[in-house]
């Protein structure tokens, strides 16, 4: 069944899979509604959805992006990441950047399209959120931060 990605309102993303991406309900919602909102639906279920802020002067930041767990390693999590990056180009944005864990597979998931390290926000985790955070039995400290610079901006 093939895969539609299009731009919705922010009251219309499904926040029970933007709370597989951030389990702070809190903090999705204080940036939900100045964001962009995007979701993937598959024969008229949303499957997917990605949150991105703007940060001024061309620059973004993505804020949440999650697949249905159904339908994750299924390929939506890559075409969607794809698709809003065509769109931001598109849009004359000069980069995204994006905070994530400092190991996982989520790491790997960014840099095959082209994000690359650019600082440690040390204690990031732990400083922001009111539980400890674990993935795959360890606990999230530090939040590596990441950027995809467009060819041609000077950002
Ligand atoms: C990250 C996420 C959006 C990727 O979506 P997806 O639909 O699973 O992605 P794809 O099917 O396109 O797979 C992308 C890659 O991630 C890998 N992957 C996806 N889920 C995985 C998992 N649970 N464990 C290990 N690898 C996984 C896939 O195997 C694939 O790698 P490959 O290209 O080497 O085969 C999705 O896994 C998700 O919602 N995760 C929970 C929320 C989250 O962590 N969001 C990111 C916050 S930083």
């Amino acid at each position: 069944m093939s895969l539609l990605i299009y731009e919705v309102s922010a009251a219309d993303v499904p926040l029970e899979l933007l709370l597989l991406a951030d389990p702070s309900e809190d903090k999705v919602r204080s940036y939900l509604f100045t964001s962009k909102c995007f979701v993937a639906s598959r024969g008229g279920y949303v499957v997917g959805a990605c949150v991105v802020r703007p940060l001024g002067e061309g620059a973004h930041e993505l804020m949440s992006i999650a697949v249905q767990p159904a339908h994750q390693k299924t390929g939506c999590g890559t075409a969607l990441l794809q698709w809003v990056i065509a769109f931001f180009h598109k849009s004359g944005a000069s980069r995204i950047e994006v905070g994530t864990g400092t190991f996982g597979y989520q790491l790997a998931f960014y840099q095959r399209h082209g994000f690359r390290v650019t600082g440690i926000d040390r204690d990031f985790f732990v400083n922001h959120y009111p539980e400890p955070i674990f993935e795959d039995g360890i606990q999230l400290f530090d939040m590596l931060r990441l950027k995809l610079e467009y060819p041609g901006s000077a950002a």
